[in-house]
C-alpha cells in the first residue's frame, strides 16, 4: 500500500494554524476524496496533555515559575516521539494523509527564542533532540505580522498562554520567516497569512499542491 503524506502547518500564536489545518483537511476529504487525519502538538497523549497544563499555568515549579526552555525542549521532544510512534507512523503506514498543527519546527523556533543569547547553539541542540523524529514531507508556515496575530489572540478573549507575550511573538515571527535556513533539507513553504480565512486557505492548498 502507498505510504501517506505527512504535512505540518506552523506559525506564531494567532497565525491561524488550527483553522488552516481544519480547512485543508476538509478540502482534501470533501473536494479530493482523500483519506486525511488531523493531529496537533502538544499532542493529546500523556506527555502532551501535561505540557498543555504547563502552558496554561496549571503546572508550575515550586517558585511559581514555569520550567525553562531546555526542560520544555526535552518535554516537547518526548511528546513528539510518542506522537510519531502512537499516531503518525501507523496512520502513514495505512496510506493516510496526516496534517499536524505544529511539529518540531515549533521547538526549534520557540525554545531557541526563549533561550535568548544561546541562539544558534540552542537550535543545534534542539535539532539533535529531534533527530529521530520523522521528517515531514512538507511544512507550510503561515506568515502573519506579529501585530495582526496579537489582535487575533485578543479577539479570542482567552487567558495568555506561556509564550503569548508580544515581544516574544515578534522574535518568533522573524524566526519563522527564516525557518528554511534553520531546518536545511526540509521542504518548507511560507505563505502569506494576511487576509480572510478563505483567502489564506486557498494559499495553503496551493502550497500543498505545489509540485516538488
Ligand atoms: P497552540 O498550538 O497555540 O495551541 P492552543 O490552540 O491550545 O493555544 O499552543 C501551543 C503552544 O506551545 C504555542 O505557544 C507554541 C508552543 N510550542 C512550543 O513552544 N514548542 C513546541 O515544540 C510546540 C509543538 C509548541
Amino acid at each position: 500500500m502507498k505510504t501517506g503524506r505527512f504535512v505540518v502547518i506552523e506559525g506564531i500564536d494567532g497565525a491561524g494554524t488550527t483553522t488552516q489545518v481544519a480547512r485543508l483537511a476538509a478540502r482534501l476529504k470533501q473536494g479530493d476524496g482523500l483519506s486525511v487525519r488531523t493531529t496537533r502538538e502538544p499532542s493529546d497523549g500523556p506527555i502532551g496533555t501535561m505540557i498543555r497544563q504547563v502552558l496554561t499555568g496549571r503546572i508550575v515549579g515550586a517558585d511559581g515559575i514555569a520550567p525553562g526552555w531546555a526542560t520544555m525542549a526535552l518535554l516537547f521532544a518526548a511528546d513528539r516521539m510518542d506522537h510519531v510512534e502512537v499516531d503518525i507512523d501507523p496512520l502513514l503506514a495505512r496510506g493516510v494523509i496526516v496534517l499536524s498543527d505544529r511539529y518540531d519546527a515549533s521547538s526549534v523556533a520557540y525554545q531557541s527564542v526563549v533561550s535568548g543569547s544561546r541562539g544558534e547553539q540552542a537550535v543545534d541542540w534542539i535539532r539533535t533532540l529531534n533527530r529521530y523524529a520523522r521528517r515531514p514531507d512538507l511544512t507550510i508556515v503561515v506568515d502573519v505580522p506579529p501585530d495582526v496575530a496579537a489582535m487575533r489572540r485578543e479577539a479570542r478573549g482567552e487567558a495568555a498562554q506561556l509564550y503569548e507575550q508580544n515581544e516574544m511573538q515578534r522574535a518568533l515571527a522573524a524566526f519563522y520567516k527564516d525557518l528554511p535556513r534553520h531546518l536545511p533539507g526540509d521542504r518548507i513553504l511560507v505563505v502569506d497569512g494576511v487576509g480572510s480565512p478563505d483567502e489564506i486557505a486557498d494559499r495553503v492548498y496551493a502550497a500543498y499542491c505545489q509540485p516538488e
